[in-house]
């Protein structure tokens, strides 16, 4: 298994109502016929999972959950499992999104449960890991970030198509990024530390950058060392900006 081409992801978070499925009719236009140089997709909330699934089908761009349970079905009100996601034409899911671990209590194996929901339901988890400012300045970003990949990956990812996102908690929406050699130093803690825990199919796994991506940091970030796509927040609302980072890829 090698995934050595980058993966552009969107992170609608709680955006998107009926009227924003123009922007990702507009994203699935400008890609078509254009040579693929990186993977697109979008994942917007599941209330609008099968309507753009509807628009994108076909098309290059592929689409993907923000969370789900852990369970594939059962009596838990308000939730959306792995079988749901991938029912609605989801192929990924964003799993231990730092807003999922501090508002919702997210830990590790909570995290590494849902991915292994995720893996049965046929679904590409993106696991994401990240610092708080507090652990950066402590100087044990590399430390938290590791454990994270340690506890929150199960057995069953070996030799699954799978992606990790680096998001420093301090840089999401903030504008804020840490430098290109910080970003270097912890991408490669990263790959040491996948392929300690799942072996040498674990070279080949995308590793994400996520946290204040925009179209003007966007090609030297993803120039980086070990960077293999982007975990995109705002920029990823607009297909016009989006457009711009998937250029940089
Ligand atoms: P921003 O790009 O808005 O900083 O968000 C990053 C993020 O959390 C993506 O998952």
């Amino acid at each position: 298994m090698k995934q050595s081409v980058k993966l552009i992801a969107g992170n609608w978070k709680m955006h998107g109502l009926s009227a924003d499925l123009a922007q990702a009719a507009a994203l699935r236009e400008a890609l078509e016929g254009q040579d693929a140089r990186c993977r697109v997709a979008l994942c917007p909330p599941a209330t609008l999972l099968d309507r753009m699934n509807a628009v994108l089908t076909g098309g290059g761009v592929e689409l993907g959950g923000q969370d789900c349970h852990e369970k594939p079905a059962g009596a838990f009100t308000g939730s959306v499992s792995a079988e749901m996601l991938a029912d609605a034409g989801a192929t990924l899911v964003i799993l231990g999104h730092s807003e999922r671990r501090a508002a919702f209590n997210e830990s590790d194996a909570d995290v590494a449960a849902k991915v292994e929901a995720a893996v049965a339901a046929g679904l590409e988890p993106i696991v994401c890991v990240g610092e708080t400012l507090v652990q950066r300045e402590a100087g044990e970003a590399v430390a938290v970030v590791s454990a994270q990949v340690e506890k929150s990956l199960p057995d069953s990812l070996a030799e699954r198509p799978f992606a990790v996102a680096y998001e420093p908690v301090w840089a999401i929406g903030t504008g804020l990024t840490p430098t290109l050699e910080q970003i270097a130093e912890v991408h490669a803690a990263i790959r040491t530390a996948l392929v300690r825990r799942l072996g040498q199919a674990a070279t080949w796994t995308p590793i994400l950058y996520g946290g204040s991506v925009k179209p003007e940091n966007a090609a030297e970030i993803l120039a980086t060392a070990e960077v293999g796509g982007a975990l995109v927040g705002g920029a990823s609302l607009k297909a016009e900006d989006f457009l711009k980072i998937i250029s940089a890829a």
